[in-house]
């Protein structure tokens, strides 16, 4: 991987001990090879920290045949991924890449950006680059309640508040509400990043079991009692990982049970709009009489993860706790991002991109259904979301799929185990994501076909 440049220089390596628990091999043997790579030149080691890819074989990255862009995107806190942690490895351009959720940049709409830019800063000149409000520049939150009447949300302008992207939300709604050893209670499985935030906090997580049309609410009623939660953290539309949506019957009930049990709830918006199938889903926001819903907006899925942008609708009674947090951390988001967003909006250009990016999506969707539906292999199980980006595949039981992903990626073909989107150790380790928001259209059949094969040759 050193070679082939997948581990790039200086990206430290797991400790001996990870090797030898995870390889099941003494771990003498593991120190002889760091040895014997260190002596190859390969890998350095610093004292007291650990062995480290050597920056003198260092990798010409800009030269080589990987596509830049599919880095993989979310967190992956558990030991058994260290390999994509953070964003270190880096996918050659021959292998197709199931595990990132996250368009690839070939789909941005660069020119269009540019000269919506280029005339903000003929408009506002120096201004664009001063601190901008912590709340959010008044026209584009503005912008933003207009684009809402399409989520059938009504909402007005000092409700909104602008972030630098949906996992800063997450974690500023944590900073304001949270105190170590509360509880949030989290779909299981659930995104990756929403884990990590609360468990950086000191929360603690109460995970609820999803069923087919969204969480299971005599567990959820049960957990609400035990621990009285602080929030109440969920994906109703095309859940990452599951690509479950909820019901309009169980999105009234989960508002009526955080009304009743007094707690929040984080509504996480990541591709709603993303609905291939007529499903019309209606954000818990809409049906929230007791502001008890924090409607949290991604655009990273369609539009430009880059620029670090989203919003959220909050509570009046929290309106205080969350401004001051987002303060806190960044003051605000980039003045010039925002301006020059609001411009998109108004040109109608957000809308033209979004045709764009929908129909390409939709296409890649169904050409996933489509074959997974020719080749599924026996026993194996997929949950049709009807939109979103992700694709919940379920092995028999006994699979190993940790140990299917190594097989894979052998065979240049990745996926997300199912595993790390747990918060604690799962008991189940038989599922797959795979997403197609990274994986060209042409790449989309051959790419199933061939995971397909090795799904059941491995399991023979
Ligand atoms: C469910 C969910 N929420 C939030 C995020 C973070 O989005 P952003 O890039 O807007 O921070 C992601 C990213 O993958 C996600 O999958």
């Amino acid at each position: 991987m050193i070679e082939k440049g997948t581990l790039l220089s200086d990206t430290k390596l797991p400790s001996v001990r990870q090797i030898s628990s995870m390889l099941k091999i003494n771990s003498v043997t593991v120190i002889n090879c760091y040895r014997q790579l260190e002596s190859k030149g390969y890998v350095y080691t610093k004292p007291g920290s650990g062995t480290y890819v050597s920056t003198s074989l260092s990798f010409n990255y800009e030269k080589s045949n990987c596509d830049k862009n599919v880095f993989l995107d979310e967190i992956y806190p558990n030991d058994d991924m260290f390999l994509i942690n953070n964003g270190q490895i880096k996918i050659d351009a021959n292998t197709i890449n199931f595990a990132s959720s996250t368009p690839t940049s070939d789909l941005f709409p660069v020119e269009d950006f540019k000269l919506v830019l280029n005339e903000v800063l003929d408009r506002d000149m120096g201004n664009a680059f001063n601190y901008q409000e912590s709340q959010g520049y008044y026209p584009l939150r503005s912008s933003i309640c207009t684009l809402l009447k399409n989520y059938q949300i009504n909402c007005l302008e000092e409700s909104i508040q602008i972030i630098s992207g949906a996992q800063q939300g997450i974690d500023i709604i944590a900073k304001a509400l949270l105190n170590q050893g509360d509880y949030v209670i989290t779909e299981s499985p659930t995104y990756t990043g929403a884990i990590a935030v609360f468990k950086s906090r000191g929360a603690e997580i109460a995970d609820v079991d999803l069923d087919a049309d969204g969480i299971n609410l005599d567990l959820l009623e049960y957990n609400l009692k035990k621990y009285s939660p602080k929030l109440i953290y969920t994906i109703p539309s095309f859940h990452n990982p599951t690509g479950i949506s909820y019901s309009q019957q169980k999105r009234k009930n989960l508002i009526q049970l955080a009304q009743k049990y007094n707690t929040y709830i984080i509504e996480d918006d990541y591709v709603s709009e993303l609905d291939f199938e007529g499903k019309n889903f209606i954000p818990l926001r809409s049906f929230d009489n007791w502001d008890k819903v924090i409607f949290l907006k991604s655009f990273s899925k369609i539009f430009m993860p880059g620029l670090r942008f989203g919003f959220m609708t909050v509570p009046p009674k929290l309106k205080k706790h969350i401004l001051e947090a987002k303060h806190s951390t960044d003051i605000s988001t980039s003045g010039l991002i925002q301006r020059t967003f609001d411009l998109y909006i108004r040109k109608g250009l957000w809308q033209k991109n979004f045709n764009n990016m929908y129909e390409i999506y939709k296409k890649r969707y169904l050409k996933t259904i489509s074959t997974l539906d020719q080749n599924m292999p026996q026993n194996v199980l997929y949950h049709r979301s009807g939109g979103g980006l992700n694709i919940w595949l379920s092995l028999p039981y006994s699979y190993m799929v940790n140990s299917l992903l190594e097989y894979s990626t052998s065979n240049n073909i990745v996926f997300a185990p199912g595993g790390i989107f747990y918060s604690s150790a799962p008991s189940k380790l038989n599922n797959i994501r795979l997403s197609f928001a990274a994986v060209p259209i042409e790449k989309i059949e051959p790419g199933i076909e061939k995971l397909c094969t090795l799904i059941s040759r491995f399991y023979k």
